[in-house]
């Protein structure tokens, strides 16, 4: 087993589950450097992934921002599928692979292009917000894209009173009580995040006395609310990292307390927390066939393509 790699997981994967994953993991190091790729790996990729291969790690935003500078020829998506769309949208002239193309997302299936059509024209005038999880088609039916790390300052860039925030409703409602511009809402929901409840929230507070609280703005308004504290996925591993919490829940999915737990070995994770499983598609072994057979390349088509990487651009522009 190669010392060296075994030191980037040793805080967090016992030695016995390493063995099981060492040759692959071994096997992708050395792919990554004869192909000249790179693995973007979002932060609810379980720990091999995390600590053990990828090179750049983050939240959506973060991976978008990356996916426009990476220097290399091949660029693999350890997430979910409109995240490696939206890669190829910021790198058409590399190849992005993802490996296993079922890896979806309840929010981007939740909406169409025709929908967006049909919303400009019930509310006619009112500029679409994308949120990042949607597809390249809805990307380029919106004007302007969003992550939960910056929703409310890209809805008040557009310095309009009312907008278009599509397609998670909790996420529009989070937003909307942080700003003056009103905003109209779709009702997809992410299957992860709207299964938690104030009750679990309220019943934490009992079983961990003391416990902080940060909540992912893709829960119900009504578990926000109950929340000390909510933001992006990077905005919770920041937290923690600047506030250093005795203890704390993230109330998000479940790889997200162990990913950050390495870095921060003073803070206690109480992990009530739900799997992602479009995200739990990717494994070490997928990732590996990925680079040895150069598959799946991800494409966008050509009628998309300059709407759709318009609004992320737009997007990106917002400081
Ligand atoms: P962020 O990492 O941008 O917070 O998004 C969470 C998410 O659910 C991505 O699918
Ligand atoms: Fe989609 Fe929710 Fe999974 Fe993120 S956690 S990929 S929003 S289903």
């Amino acid at each position: 087993m190669p010392l060296d790699l075994y030191d980037r997981v040793s805080r967090v994967i016992p030695p016995i589950e390493w063995a099981t994953m060492a040759e692959d993991a071994a096997a992708i190091l050395e792919l990554k450097r004869q192909r000249r790729a790179v693995i973007l790996a979002h932060n609810y990729q379980t720990p091999e992934i995390f600590h053990g291969v990828a090179d750049i790690v983050g939240d959506s935003l973060a991976l978008a921002r990356e996916a426009e500078t990476a220097d290399a020829d091949v660029i693999v998506l350890a997430g979910v599928h409109f995240m490696a769309e939206t890669a190829k949208l910021m790198n058409p002239a590399k190849t992005v692979l993802i490996p296993d193309a079922q890896a979806g997302c309840s929010l981007a299936e939740s909406i169409t292009a025709e929908d967006v059509a049909l919303l400009r024209a019930k509310y006619p005038g009112r500029p679409v917000v994308a949120y990042v999880n949607t597809s390249a088609a809805v990307k380029a039916a919106s004007d302007i894209c969003c992550t939960s790390g910056n929703a409310k300052k890209v809805v008040e860039s557009l310095g309009v009173p009312e907008v278009i925030m599509l397609p998670d409703e909790f996420l529009a409602q989070n937003v909307a009580k942080e700003t003056a511009v009103k905003i109209i809402a779709w009702k997809g929901h992410c299957e992860v995040h709207e299964r938690f409840t104030p009750q679990e929230i309220e019943q934490l507070r009992v079983t961990h006395p003391g416990v902080v609280i940060l909540a992912h703005p893709e829960c119900p308004p009504e578990v926000v609310a109950v929340a000390d504290f909510s933001g992006s996925t990077a905005v919770m591993a920041n937290y923690v990292r600047d506030q250093k919490p005795a203890r704390v829940a993230l109330i998000t999915e479940c790889s997200m307390s162990d990913n950050i737990a390495q870095a921060n070995p003073g803070t206690a994770f109480v992990r009530p927390c739900n799997l992602c499983p479009h995200m739990k598609r990717i494994t070490l072994k997928n990732i590996r066939k990925a680079l040895e057979e150069m598959q799946t390349e991800v494409t966008i088509p050509a009628e998309y393509f300059a709407p759709a990487r318009r609004a992320v651009e737009r997007m990106l522009a917002v400081k």
